[in-house]
């Protein structure tokens, strides 16, 4: 048998041995994904997590890198941060559907608030909108009502003042011209599941709008999808997955299934100093399906 040949066999064996013991994660010591407490009556668990400001960002946490939640105050709900500009209030996460219903925290129980910047999804592969949102655009530092396409007026917020005006409207931006820019200095979108809410009812209701904040889906990520589709939960290590959380406890580097794809990846370990190897960059991928 040549050197050659017998790689795979090497290989094989040391991935034996690796996926028939359990391997530990620093910071990680249960066997399972931790529950946590509720943070104003939201109940926090896979693939969210809760982010523990006193610990180390080199400790492995379950969940999905983008679902990680602050609860800085337990009596209020936990805050994601959406991206620089958003942070929100959690108000409701529905696991079933994976659906979570976000507020702006400048906006949580605010009867007149001030829109400042547009919603932005830094992570658009992890967040959608819902069918449920619908889009709510403000024209802001007005110095008197935009006439937009087809002589259409949106409504005026009186309680926002500023030296300036600012006008709102349920209509789709992009049907509504641009003659609006000639009065407004700016514009923003932001969405809302508020229903029943009219064009004319907006001055009163555009608080009560903002304040039920909107809905996002999220989706698995794909270096987790194999872990996932294999019954396991996902771990990672500052944004990458790091290893797949089984049923019986163990923690796998790929899937939770013993045949078929198997691959394990060694990195340099400054992220989980307590894995075998250090020094070496090693992946390997062995397929004896
Ligand atoms: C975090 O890392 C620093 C420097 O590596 C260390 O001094 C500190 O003890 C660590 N804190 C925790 C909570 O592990
Ligand atoms: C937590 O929020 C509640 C309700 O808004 C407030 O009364 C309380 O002062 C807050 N606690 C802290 C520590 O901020
Ligand atoms: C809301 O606006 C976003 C982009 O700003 C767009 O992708 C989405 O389709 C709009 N939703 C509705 C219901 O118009
Ligand atoms: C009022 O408008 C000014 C200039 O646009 C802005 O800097 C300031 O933050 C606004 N104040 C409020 C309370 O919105
Ligand atoms: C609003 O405009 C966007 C972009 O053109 C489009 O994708 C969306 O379907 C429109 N929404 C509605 C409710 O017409
Ligand atoms: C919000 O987004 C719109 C469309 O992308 C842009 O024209 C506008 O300047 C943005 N507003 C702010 C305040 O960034």
């Amino acid at each position: 048998m040549s050197p050659l040949s017998s790689l795979p066999l090497v290989l094989l064996s040391i991935s034996t041995i690796l996926l028939s013991f359990p391997f530990n994660i620093d910071g990680l010591s249960t066997q399972t994904c931790p529950s946590y407490p509720t943070c104003g009556s939201v109940d926090i668990r896979y693939p969210f997590w809760l982010i523990d400001p006193s610990h180390n960002t080199t400790t492995s946490n379950c969940g999905y890198p983008g679902l990680g939640l602050s609860c800085g105050n337990t009596s209020k709900p936990p805050i994601l941060h959406l991206s620089n500009d958003n942070d929100h209030y959690v108000t409701n996460i529905n696991y079933k559907l994976a659906t979570l219903t976000l507020v702006n925290v400048d906006f949580y129980g605010v009867p007149c608030p001030q829109p400042r910047h547009n919603l932005t999804l830094d992570d658009a592969h992890l967040f959608s909108f819902t069918k449920n949102d619908a889009n709510l655009t403000f024209f802001l530092h007005c110095s008197r009502a935009p006439q937009l396409d087809g002589g259409f007026e949106p409504a005026f917020l009186s309680c926002i003042q500023n030296g300036s005006r600012t006008y709102a409207t349920l209509k789709n931006l992009s049907v509504l011209g641009s003659s609006w820019s000639l009065v407004c200095k700016d514009s923003i979108v932001l969405s809302s599941v508020g229903k029943g809410v009219e064009e004319s009812g907006l001055p009163q209701n555009f608080g009560y709008l903002l304040s039920t904040g909107f809905e996002l889906h999220w989706t698995t990520p794909v270096d987790c999808a194999r872990c996932a589709d294999s019954g396991g939960e996902c771990l990672h290590v500052k944004g990458s997955f790091s290893g797949c959380l089984c049923d019986n406890g163990e923690i796998r580097f790929y899937n939770c299934m013993n045949t078929g794809t198997i691959r394990f990846g060694l990195s340099l370990s400054l992220s989980l100093p307590p894995l075998f190897f250090s020094g070496l960059v090693l992946v390997c991928e062995i397929n004896w399906s």
